[in-house]
């Protein structure tokens, strides 16, 4: 092949090269043509074989010649290459980043509010000696009324009070079931807790259909009325602060006998009366009683020998109290904003 030919055919690699060069769509694709052309087995390398074609006085010039077209390849890839930058950085800017946006934080998930307040009444009578205890929320009608002295036409028992299930079965509608189910499966003394869903049918913004209680039931030989007083007084310091009253209302459920109401002094005016004790200065937070010598005999348990004593408080109405919390509905709806206050 003449000089000439050979010559043409240099300058015919190093167009294609720059037009390679500058057709790469991204650095892997550059990179690719960059080794097909620069690279050890590469287009120039190839050139080389051109050499034993010129005679000694062309040879230096053939070696001059390519390395000025390596020259110009290796600018041509510089250049695509800060093309390509230029290209990613237009389009990163074009994004319109803000860099002063916080990071996205992968947000972890943390105890409910009621849980919380669960917990909490949990820990003080576990601190008191007191054993957990459970019963299903798809309860028998007998241990949910009958066996705790509800008589057969009690308003409790009607179908508009209580959810009935298919199979004859009710949602319990308190936890007091617990009461006949731990009494009938071990001896006393007892001393148990028992926490738990319950369902009523009750819709506003105070009463949830579906709410949570916690059951208390102490038996022993020579408990009284005191014993009671005394341990739900330590309770509700415990619980809303040293400096809280309680005092005692009668009041009626069919399973104690005396049954009895218990108010705190109001947390939130200090007994001086405000919107929230309806200016009484006094707050209802749980029922409770000395257990009826009938539910201590249904459950086999000598009336003569052992006495006791049983509460049940409603945890969400707990959770309202120590929160400020006027709508019990908010607790169910799972709005993130209102359950971030508990984090
Ligand atoms: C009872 O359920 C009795 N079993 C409590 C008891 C146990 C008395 C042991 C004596 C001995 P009562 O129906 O009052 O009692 O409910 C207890 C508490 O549950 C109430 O003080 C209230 O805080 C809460 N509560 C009742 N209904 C609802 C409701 N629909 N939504 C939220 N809380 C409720």
């Amino acid at each position: 092949m003449s000089k000439d030919a050979i010559w043409a055919k240099l300058q015919e690699m190093l167009n294609s090269g720059i037009d390679d060069a500058t057709k790469a769509n991204n650095m892997d694709e550059l990179n690719h043509v960059k080794k097909q052309y620069l690279g050890k087995k590469g287009a120039v390398q190839a050139q080389m074989r051109y050499m034993k074609e010129l005679n000694s006085a062309e040879k230096p010039e053939f070696g001059a010649k390519i390395n000025e077209i390596k020259a110009s390849l290796e600018k041509a890839f510089f250049d695509a290459e800060q093309a390509l930058q230029d290209m990613a950085l237009s389009c990163d800017l074009s994004r319109k980043l803000d860099l002063t946006l916080p990071g996205r934080r992968k947000s972890a998930g943390t105890e409910h509010p009621l849980r919380k307040v669960q917990r909490e009444i949990e820990n003080i009578f576990l601190q008191m000696g007191f054993e957990i205890a459970r019963g299903p929320q798809a309860e028998w009608d007998y241990f949910n009324f009958e066996a705790l002295n509800f008589p057969p036409d009690h308003p409790a028992r009607d179908m508009q009070d209580t959810l009935v299930l298919k199979n004859g079965a009710l949602l319990r509608t308190h936890t007091s079931p617990v009461q006949i189910r731990t009494m009938l499966s071990y001896e006393p003394p007892i001393r148990i807790i028992a926490p738990g869903a319950v369902y009523r049918r009750d819709d506003d913004i105070t009463h949830s259909p579906l709410f949570h209680q916690i059951e208390g039931l102490h038996i022993e030989k020579g408990l009284h009325l005191g014993h009671l007083k005394g341990i739900l007084q330590l309770f509700a310091q415990r619980l809303f602060g040293c400096h809280t009253q309680i005092r005692l209302r009668p009041s009626f459920f069919p399973f104690t006998e005396p049954s009895v109401e218990i108010d705190i002094g109001c947390i939130f005016c200090k007994q001086a009366g405000c919107r929230i004790c309806k200016q009484s200065g006094w707050i209802e937070i749980l029922g409770a009683g000395m257990v009826d010598p009938k539910v201590l005999e249904a459950c086999h348990i000598d009336a003569e020998e052992w006495t006791g004593w049983a509460f049940g408080i409603g945890i969400e109405r707990v959770a309202m109290l120590l929160h400020g919390i006027s709508d019990i509905r908010l607790f169910f709806e799972s709005d993130r904003r209102f359950l971030s206050n508990f984090a």
